[in-house]
């Protein structure tokens, strides 16, 4: 199989090829996505959301971080495998970033890193960068910083911000980064940056014109049916299957029907 690269990456933006990214943060998930042809898997820090239970992506330590991303490499034969850095590991002296980069790119056998940020984290790309180690970047909603925002609400909705996020796109671009995430801000600044840039924006909650789009697999899946934002398609309604699954097994061992007789020794 010819694995994703990030010259593979940058060729579908000039070809206008869709760039398909989902997250995962296991070994089992992770082979079937890879085994279905998803361009790039991206091991997010919304981890700390799907997999722990947390509220933010807060709290996820760079050593968790490093587990899933060790546990996804081990599945993948094609695809890209892209690692969040977590809050904390990156925002400080720049490296200090190189550094939680090395450990990532060393530990997990990742592809490129992804970073939440523009010129407040200019110095930490530029290292990481110059050290041979491919960087998306990630601009718009950023979770990491939730407690500045104080909600999840839709991003650049003013003039301001949306120059912020302009003027940063194209800082990420010049910096190196080879892509970079566009999240929750309106179609028409997203469709502005993509047609702007060289390299290709992926969005989630950004509308059509992105150069590719990401979801987190949990989501997509159907899995939690409490989180149902507006961005996100539900492919499946996973939790339904599994809790019917679950119920049937339950009345099973109740009833003594599992296991039959071809299913002992
Ligand atoms: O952590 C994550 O899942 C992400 C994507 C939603 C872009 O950063
Ligand atoms: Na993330």
């Amino acid at each position: 199989v010819r694995k994703v690269t990030v010259n593979s990456i940058l060729e579908m933006k000039a070809t206008g090829e869709k760039i398909s990214v989902l997250t995962a943060y296991d070994y089992t998930m992770a082979s079937i996505l890879d085994a279905a042809g998803v361009d790039i898997i991206l091991v997010g820090d919304s981890a700390a959301n799907v997999m722990a239970g947390y509220d933010t992506t807060l709290p996820i330590t760079l050593d968790q971080m490093i587990y899933h991303a060790a546990s996804v490499s081990r599945a993948i034969k094609r695809a890209m495998l892209v690692v969040d850095l977590p809050f904390g590991s990156y925002q400080g002296d720049p490296y200090d970033a190189l550094k939680a980069a090395v450990r990532v790119m060393k530990e997990t056998g990742a592809h490129a890193l992804k970073l939440e940020g523009g010129i407040e984290i200019k110095e930490a790309i530029k290292l990481i960068i110059n050290a041979g180690i491919p960087v998306m970047g990630h601009l718009g909603l950023m979770p990491q910083s939730i407690n500045t925002y104080g909600g999840y609400g839709l991003r650049a909705t003013g003039v301001h911000e949306a120059h912020k996020l302009n003027t940063d796109a194209q800082l990420l671009h010049e910096l190196g980064c080879f892509a970079v995430v566009l999240e929750k801000i309106p179609a028409k600044l997203a469709k502005e940056v993509t047609d702007h840039l060289r390299i290709p924006t992926i969005g989630i909650g950004a509308g059509s014109a992105t150069d590719g789009q990401v979801l987190v697999v949990h989501d997509l899946l159907g899995l939690n049916k409490h989180f149902k934002p507006k961005f996100v398609r539900q492919y499946l309604q996973l939790d339904q299957l599994i809790t019917s699954a679950v119920q049937q097994y339950i009345a099973d061992v109740k009833a003594v029907e599992f296991p039959n007789d071809s299913e002992q020794y």
